[in-house]
């Protein structure tokens, strides 16, 4: 199996991400890292923590990591994803803990220590990424590959030409972006055709397990939020695509292009430069996600799901 460590700030979609990056055989889940981003940290680390303990996954470290973007102020999603960070079902007092060590240290230790190189998939803010990158350089060669949720090769989602995760920390993801580490960008413009549709919430309901009513709940509540602001029928649930890619890459055609962060741009700060085209003379510096096998990826996910019992 393929091992990874899973950065996320959940967020209804980063949850679907940690239970699909658990569950599925072909992944090998050694670490759970958090980030503010779609809420304040402690929120986000919180909601991990519920995860965690509503499906059981007690053997995966949870640890802690940056409340803060490089050097802008945070700012969340409490639109999308409520006050919680995780609006919908009622959880119980989680039983799952936080690890002693921070999010970068907790990732040191297991790069260090796996015997093989290890896939990182941030599905928020690359705040803690490009901290690791800067603190403890000499983890380079334990990253087999980078495979983030974030950016767009259109339109944004929280500026018209920018995505939420690269939004929030321009400066990481331009850290990450320019690492030199091999980087595959799942966007909006692939995970937009990753629709929890009607007949899916049919689907998770059909199991009827705790696990599957916690997700209808979940994408209930997210599905009002797209419904009322984006007027979409059917939300995007962006996070899992980019840790289906790791554990299917045939589920996620992928192209190679430069990549640049914009970080001046009065309107355009966090936009993902994709130049198809090479009219910057960057190389190519990224696979860039631009179509998903939608169905095969809801058989996966709900396998997941499905899986927990
Ligand atoms: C991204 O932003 C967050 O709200 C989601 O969790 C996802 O990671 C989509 O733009
Ligand atoms: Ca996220």
């Amino acid at each position: 199996a393929t091992p990874v460590i899973l950065d996320v700030d959940p967020g209804h979609d980063d949850a679907l991400a940690i239970l699909l990056a658990r569950a599925d055989p072909r992944l090998d889940l050694l670490a759970i890292t958090t980030v503010a981003g779609n809420q304040t940290l402690d929120k986000c680390t919180l909601n991990a923590r519920r995860i965690c303990t509503v499906a059981g996954i007690d053997d995966v470290p949870v640890a802690a990591g940056a409340s803060s973007p490089l050097v802008r102020e945070l700012r969340t999603a409490a639109d999308v994803h409520g006050e919680s960070g995780l609006d919908g079902p009622a959880f119980g007092t989680p039983t799952v803990d936080v690890d002693d060590r921070s999010a970068v240290e907790l990732m040191r230790d297991v790069l260090s220590a796996h015997h093989e190189p290890v896939t990182l998939v941030p599905t928020g803010p690359l705040t803690n990424i490009a901290l690791l990158l800067r603190t403890f350089p000499q983890v380079r060669e334990s990253i087999s590959e980078i495979v983030l949720m974030g950016g767009t090769t259109g339109r944004g989602n929280t500026t018209p030409y920018t995505e939420f995760n690269m939004t929030v920390d321009p400066e990481a993801a331009d850290v990450v972006f320019r690492s030199g580490l091999p980087v595959t960008m799942a966007g909006l413009n692939v995970t937009h055709q990753a629709l929890a549709t009607d007949e899916v919430l049919v689907r998770l309901r059909e199991l009827g397990t705790p696990l599957a009513r916690t997700c209808v709940e979940l994408l209930t509540f997210y599905g009002t939020t797209y419904q009322e602001q984006w007027g979409l029928s059917a939300p995007p649930v962006h996070d899992p695509v980019a840790v289906a890619r790791v554990a299917d890459p045939s589920l996620v055609r992928c192209v190679e292009a430069p990549v640049l962060i914009e970080r001046q741009g009065e309107h355009t700060a966090g936009a993902t430069v994709v130049d198809f085209h090479y009219r910057t003379g960057h190389p190519d510096n990224a696979r860039v996600a631009m179509d998903l096998e939608a169905e095969p990826f809801w058989d996966l996910m709900i396998n997941a799901v499905h899986s927990y019992g």
